[in-house]
């Protein structure tokens, strides 16, 4: 998979050479170039952003360095449906903003199939909405957010997205099994996952639950079942589509 990450602050993109993700790039799973916008500027101060028409607070990303960088990274005229082309497939450009999509473990297992993702960072207030609109022109684009809340800029949303997507290439993880198990997965009926729990059998007190020794794999898993249904309900109704209603009261923020 090419992954292509534009930003004005590249070094933010450094903790990508570590750990898992940081291995798929040196093992050829994946090959990553981060871009600073800057270098598709022209005057003298290298300048990204300007004062937003209609007014308001703060500073918008201009449209024509996000257009330069896109067109130079998802070049006009490739052939979107030959994914024999050198440039692949078609690339999905995925814009990082709190006004976004949702990102969820679905969208990440969606963007792991792609061959090519493009990752623009905004900053300031955002970037000038004709570059989302231009770019739909020629490839698929989704507005994302990593959650309700706002970053100073999209550069960390962009570590959240990657990490979750690499992982799930094949080869990446040691034991793909471990994938299927965890919170989130597809086939997990949308259940967290239940609690783990390693050596030492007692520890200040507390025993790992005995049916973990009992041996017996079916009842190992009803009771596994039992607990993540719980830990569910308890911690995230909104993910059992049965339950509607988020926990109230006192202790409901204990979890
Ligand atoms: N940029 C600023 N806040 C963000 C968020 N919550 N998700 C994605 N990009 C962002």
């Amino acid at each position: 998979m090419k992954i292509d990450v534009v930003s004005i602050f590249p070094e933010y993109l450094q903790p990508l050479n570590l750990s898992l993700v940081g291995k798929a790039i040196e093992n050829g799973i994946v090959d990553l170039g981060v871009h600073d916008l800057r270098q598709w500027t022209h005057d003298r101060h290298r300048t990204v952003d300007d004062t937003p028409y209609g007014g308001g607070a703060g500073m918008v990303m201009k449209p024509e360095p996000w257009g330069e960088a896109l067109d130079d990274l998802a070049p006009v005229g490739a052939d979107p449906d030959d994914s024999t082309a050198a440039s692949g497939s078609r690339p999905r450009l995925l814009i990082m903003t709190p006004a976004g999509r949702p990102f969820t473990q679905r969208i990440a297992d969606e963007l792991a199939d792609a061959d090519h993702l493009i990752v623009a960072c905004g900053r300031y207030e955002g970037i000038d909405a004709r570059v989302a609109e231009d770019a739909a022109t020629r490839m698929q684009v989704d507005e994302i957010s990593i959650g309700d809340y706002v970053l100073n800029g999209g550069e960390a949303a962009a570590l959240v997205i990657i990490e979750a997507v690499v992982r799930l290439l094949p080869g990446v993880i040691g034991n793909p099994e471990s994938l299927a198990e965890e919170s989130h997965a597809a086939g997990q009926d949308g259940l967290l996952e239940y609690p783990l729990y390693t050596k030492p059998q007692s520890w200040r007190g507390l025993d790992v639950p005995d049916i973990l020794f009992s041996g017996h794999h079916a009842k190992i898993a009803g009771w596994r079942r039992e607990q993540a249904e719980a830990l569910t309900r308890r911690r995230r109704p909104d993910l059992l589509p049965e339950i509607s209603d988020p926990p109230s009261g006192p202790g409901a923020l204990h979890i």
